[in-house]
């Protein structure tokens, strides 16, 4: 039984989803945009699912953008709601560790002549709210702020951002691809979110952007009518449906997961405190997802790590990349200051459901030996 640790990169869809693309797939073949009855039951199935998004994420059925998942969201706010802001505002503040569905968007704004402003967050990972007040402009558009990070887990001051936001007639967006369905978000201030099903449960290539009804909309995706003209193309009908009950899951579990990822996380972090010298946990512990444990082994090389750990029955994943045998560090540990050593021996374990208390012992049964082994084999001076 291989133990799966991986939970911010995707998880695995749940019972309940699957269930239901099945009848989708099987029973619902009308194009929801026809106007029989075989259509009116597919947009029907689509309908619910955008009640059951709407609930979760706190704005409206008809605020709701269905998408191919959090990047498309992510492009389409940055590469054009913010180039067809209709009051000409063209400066654009982010903070450094966006994911990069953001980060790339901002380039090309900034190839295309839209002053970028990259917030630099702390050796914690947390941007302060007072230093993003402190790059807005008269002219700037949008602010957009990852809400919980995908590597570290740590969870920016959103809301209190969007107020200051608001305050100087900047939108706000937030990239909520690890919060949602993991983490309580309050979204009232929000203008803009992104976010995304296989993220909680749901299927790959499926999300929403959630947009205020007072925010001019411009498509990213052109050619058709639908999602009332807001996204061209015809709908991931299933997929849509399998979102729809992922969130409604979400909707009605979220205290109970968070209990439980925590629980795991800090047995997890726990173990490896008393068991494996030279161990840092990364990232503000008071502001971080309960499922996602950050950790460095200080003269380890990760990635061995990492592939003893996958031999060993247990997926997790790196803090670096190694390519043509030289390390990448991540742009979000290099933002907290991280140096490329301590990016190589970083590693991200993310819970989620699935896990229970005896896989996370299993775990802490090899993992001391493997960094042992790891840092005994060198690699890092
Ligand atoms: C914070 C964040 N934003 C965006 C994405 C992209 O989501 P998707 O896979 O739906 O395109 C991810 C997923 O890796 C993520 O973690």
């Amino acid at each position: 039984m291989r133990v799966y640790l991986d939970h911010n990169a995707t998880t695995p869809v749940r019972p309940e989803v699957a269930d239901a693309m099945t009848r989708v797939l099987r029973e619902v073949h009308g194009n929801p945009s026809s106007v029989h009855e075989e259509g009116a039951v597919a947009r029907a199935e689509i309908d619910r699912a955008r009640e059951r998004v709407a609930t979760l994420l706190g704005f409206a059925p008809a605020e709701i953008v269905f998408t191919a998942g959090a990047t498309e969201a992510n492009n389409t706010v940055l590469l054009s709601l913010v180039t067809a802001r209709p009051d000409g505002r063209r400066h654009v503040v982010a903070t450094a560790v966006e994911h990069p569905s953001v980060e790339a968007a901002l380039e090309l704004l900034e190839a295309a002549g839209h002053p970028v402003t990259r917030v630099p967050v702390g050796r914690d990972g947390r941007v302060p709210a007072a230093d993003v007040a402190d790059a807005l402009r008269d002219d700037t558009a949008l602010v957009s702020v990852i809400w919980a990070n995908n590597e570290t887990g740590v969870i920016q001051p959103v809301a209190e951002i969007a107020a200051l936001a608001r305050a100087r007639g900047a939108w706000l967006h937030s990239d909520a691809t690890q919060a949602v369905g993991k983490h309580p978000i309050d979204t009232r201030e929000i203008d803009l979110l992104s976010c995304s099903a296989h993220k909680f449960g749901g299927p790959k290539g499926v999300g929403a952007l959630a947009v205020r009804e007072s925010i001019p909309f411009a498509p990213f995706v052109h050619g058709g009518p639908q999602e009332r003209r807001r996204r061209g193309g015809t709908e991931n009908t299933a997929g849509i449906a399998g979102f729809g009950v992922a969130c409604e899951l979400a909707t009605s579990e979220l205290p109970e997961r968070v209990a439980h990822a925590a629980a795991l996380r800090d047995q997890l972090w726990d173990g490896i405190a008393a068991k494996i010298p030279g161990a840092v946990r990364n990232g503000d512990p008071d502001h971080v997802l309960a499922s996602t444990l950050n950790v460095t082994f200080r003269d380890t090389p990760g990635e061995i790590v990492l592939q003893a750990l996958d031999l060993e029955g247990v997926a997790a994943s790196a803090g670096a990349a190694c390519a043509s045998g030289s390390i990448t560090p991540s742009h979000v540990l290099v933002a907290m200051g991280f140096t490329p050593e301590e990016a190589r021996g970083t590693l991200r374990l993310s819970v989620g459901h699935g896990n229970d208390a005896a896989q996370i012992e299993r775990v802490l049964a090899v993992l001391p030996d493997l960094v042992a082994r790891a840092r005994a084999a060198g690699g890092v001076s």
